[in-house]
């Protein structure tokens, strides 16, 4: 991309953007430029609406009632079908229930009888809880856990076992060949478990058309649907009747009213839940949801990598090191510096409004999220960095303070 010549071109860029409007539904403070969206985004009107509406009209008059006349007891199923609309599949194979970790739990061991090689693999450079979920599962079942380094992805894919893996990577937005990915695995009869947490809500995928068979992912990034929002789980029609649940809770149970002595479960992916669904949390879901209503996803992807592709030229031409692929069709939301004193400049940065996030040991990630990011944002953060590290601003004693949670 050609780097606009001034501020006013780059002004120009977000006065043409036809999802500029979309801004206005978020929760944003005045002198904050916030970058995280990756990582938790940020509150929606509709989504402190929907909590509020949840605790005040339906938990304090409608009481346990609201099961029924609020939706409570089918909303983990209808937000499930909302976002089946996001990543190309049918209404029926998505539900909301539980964590990412939980999820790929129990769709691997779920998986495990349908595949010939009862053995497990996983990226060397996969996020941190699919790899122990990974582990754990080959423990439980006695089978091995097999470590795969970039560029051997073959082995997986050919083995006739499971795969877990991110359709973006987390740490460098690197962003997977689903298609081929599935083709290969369907020849080899392996099963993919993909992890969709930094690709939902961003980029346009489709399950249908690539063929992915099982899959979860996270909707407190880019769906924006808050801390600790559940997850969601995907498992596409034709092998539904063929996955046990190692964890039957009564919720997903055909009949959980009938409260029978024997798990049955539904004819749906409803049959992943466990226990009672978070009500509050579904509830924010839902508002957050309600952003995407009459926004193609393809819209979402097109400007997140016109983001990137500033983000990208604008280091460039400051000498930075980029970790993310350079082209939009191959990376996914964000885009990620490899800096020197990264975590001081993240801390830098935060002090002059943009709030950006640090993975260890030397990432900094820029978040983009396309219904809420401007143009005008990506030229300033990136001013900012080039200006924090020729006048060294990150050498402070104070940037080194190391926060839980970066
Ligand atoms: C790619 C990826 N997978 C899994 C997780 C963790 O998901 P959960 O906390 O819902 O188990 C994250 C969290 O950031 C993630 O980025």
């Amino acid at each position: 991309m050609e780097i606009p010549k001034n501020r006013d071109a780059v002004l120009a860029l977000d006065a043409a953007d036809p999802l500029a409007d979309k801004r206005s539904l978020f929760h944003l403070q005045e002198d904050v430029v916030y970058l995280v969206g990756h990582s938790l985004g940020p509150s929606s009107m509709a989504s402190i609406d929907a909590v509020r509406r949840c605790l005040e009209e339906d938990w304090k008059n409608g009481l346990v009632g609201s099961w029924n006349s609020a939706g409570w007891f089918d909303m983990a199923k209808t937000l499930g079908a909302k976002i089946s609309g996001l990543i190309g599949a049918h209404p029926k194979e998505v539900m909301v229930t539980d964590t990412v970790s939980t999820n790929i739990f129990k769709l691997a061991i779920a998986a495990l009888p349908l595949v010939n090689a009862k053995v497990i693999y996983v990226d060397e450079t996969e996020f941190p809880t699919d790899q122990y979920m990974a582990d754990s599962i080959a423990r439980i079942k006695g089978i091995s856990c097999n470590r795969v380094t970039t560029g051997d992805e073959k082995r997986a894919l050919n083995s006739g076992g499971i795969y877990i893996k991110s359709a973006v990577g987390f740490r460098n937005s690197n962003r997977v060949n689903m298609k081929d990915y599935e083709e290969a695995a369907a020849k080899s009869g392996t099963l993919i478990i993909w992890d969709l947490s930094h690709a939902t809500g961003v980029v346009a995928l489709d399950m249908q058309a690539v063929g992915a068979r099982l899959a979860t992912g996270c909707t407190y990034k880019y769906l924006n649907a808050g801390p600790g929002a559940p997850s969601f789980l995907y498992v596409h029609k034709s092998l539904l009747s063929d996955m046990t649940t190692p964890l039957p809770g009564w919720m997903g149970h055909a009949r959980p009213f009938s409260f029978e002595p024997i798990y049955a479960p539904t004819d749906n992916s409803s049959r992943f839940a466990s226990g009672t669904p978070p009500i509050l949390s579904l509830s924010a879901l839902g508002g957050a949801l309600s952003c995407f209503e009459g926004v193609d996803i393809h819209d979402l992807e097109e400007k997140s990598g016109k983001l990137g592709d500033l983000c990208v030229a604008m280091a460039e031409s400051m000498g930075l090191c980029i970790s993310s692929p350079k082209t939009a069709a191959h990376r996914g939301g964000h885009v990620s510096l490899e800096l020197e004193n990264a975590y001081a400049i993240s801390r830098a940065l935060h002090d002059q409004g943009f709030q950006t996030d640090f993975r260890t040991p030397s990432t900094i990630r820029f978040g983009l999220s396309p219904l809420y990011i401007r143009y005008i944002d990506i030229w300033n953060v990136l001013q900012a960095v080039n200006k924090i590290i020729k006048e060294k601003q990150w050498d402070n004693p104070k940037y080194l303070k190391r926060y839980k949670v970066t």
